[in-house]
């Protein structure tokens, strides 16, 4: 998008504010079904975790995409958006089994990633049949917090247990139809994946009924110039011609599925805030804006270094800049950031804000939730609105005390 476009939109609707490019959205999911266009059937699950505005959900089910869920209330919100049932795979973990039977009733593909579950589910519905999500063992992903199919991840079912699965298999009569796994976001190396996507193989093998191969996502995108990518297109010719391989010692075709999030959503998304105060101090420039962690949590937890650009002077002289929230605890976005002159007023844009930045907000220091556009065909189309002091009281009760 265009500077002159988003400026355009923080002057309309206001500062904070997550503005989304339907484009980029679209051109990514290109991408990825084109890498893999030899498939003959391919499956993208786009991960609404990432962002989960109902509107982006249309967008995604009008493209032929399905959804990735991990709760019960990310699934409703699926079907609300138009997805039917067998375009939904739940993908829960450590989940009450009342809320796994409530998505099983709903019709969605369920997905199990631990053998007690497996074993209660299997007998209570031996005739639904599940997805087994596997912990190949591997470590990848970007950072410690995102990587989650090591030995000592809480996600998946070891491949050690792999004879367990097989015995309760038969014991109740169940059908597993599908094999996932998911190793970690933000992975370098597609060696990595391609070796846990061999352990995937093996595993699939002792299974006589499968449908699917699920391989997760984990898909790195660049922060900025320079940065290392997935290179999905060697990944696609890499794994293509193994997944062909594959399906022909099994005997039997096969869909190919994957669950992106990042990969789709997060160059698309830029986030707009409003500088509140320049402050020098003895060591630094501090350029305050009208945000904090409330709303953009991603580079406080996981570490991640957003580009920020000052769309108000985008020609002006570079300075050095930390860049800070407006909440009561230490909020740095980025520190000692070289970011054309900053003045009071100015509006800063966060790059790659699309994935992981409005869905994990919160209402920290009662601040409000921020606006979201939809920037399609040209036109900035408002997604939701602003939080206002109602929305702070909703569903609060207040005593008579
Ligand atoms: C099971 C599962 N699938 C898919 C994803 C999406 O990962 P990414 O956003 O890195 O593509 C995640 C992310 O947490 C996940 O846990």
């Amino acid at each position: 998008m265009q500077t002159t476009e988003l400026l355009a939109l923080a002057e309309t609707y206001g500062c904070p504010l997550y503005v989304y490019d339907a484009h980029k959205i679209e051109h990514q999911y290109q991408r990825l079904t084109n890498a893999f266009s030899k498939v003959e059937s391919l499956r993208i699950n786009y991960a609404m975790k990432a962002l989960s505005n109902i509107s982006i959900l249309k967008l995604f089910r009008k493209m032929g995409s399905g959804l990735d869920t991990v709760s019960i209330q990310e699934v409703q919100l699926g079907l609300h958006a138009g997805f039917t049932p067998d375009k939904i795979i739940f993908t829960p973990n450590g989940v009450s089994f009342e809320e796994l039977e409530q998505a099983a009733a709903l019709g969605v593909q369920i997905n199990i990633d631990n053998l007690s579950v497996l074993e209660h589910f299997g007998t209570k519905h031996p005739k639904t049949p599940v997805c087994i999500r596997i912990n190949p063992h591997v470590m990848a992903g970007g950072n410690e917090n995102i990587s989650v199919g090591h030995i000592d991840s809480k996600f998946g079912i070891s491949i050690y247990q792999v004879p367990h699965i097989l015995r309760i298999v038969e014991n109740t009569g169940m059908t597993i139809n599908g094999i996932h796994m998911h190793t970690g976001s933000d992975i370098l190396d597609i060696e990595v994946f391609l070796y846990a996507a061999e352990i995937l193989f093996d595993t699939a093998k002792q299974f006589n009924n499968l449908e699917f191969l699920d391989f997760g996502s984990g898909f790195k995108v660049p922060y900025k110039k320079g940065d290392i990518e997935t290179n999905i297109e060697e990944l696609g010719k890499k794994l293509t011609k193994r997944f062909l391989a594959f399906e022909k010692e099994y005997g039997k075709p096969l869909t190919l599925a994957f669950e992106p999030g990042k990969f789709l959503v997060s160059e698309a998304g830029y986030f707009l805030a409003k500088v509140n105060v320049v402050k020098q101090t003895t060591s630094t420039v501090f350029a305050g804006i009208d945000t904090g962690f409330n709303h953009l949590i991603r580079p406080m937890f996981y570490g991640s270094s957003h580009t920020i650009e000052n769309i108000s002077n985008p020609k002006g002289k570079e300075r050095f800049y930390t860049v800070v929230g407006y909440i009561c605890e230490t909020d740095t976005f980025a520190n000692n950031r070289r970011i054309a002159e900053i003045n009071e007023g100015d509006v800063l844009c966060f790059k790659n804000a699309g994935a992981y930045c409005f869905s994990m907000s919160s209402n920290y220091n009662s601040r409000f939730k921020p606006a979201e556009v939809l920037w399609k065909d040209g036109q900035g189309h408002l997604i939701r609105e602003r939080e206002t002091f109602e929305d702070l009281l909703q569903n609060q009760i207040l005593l008579d005390i």
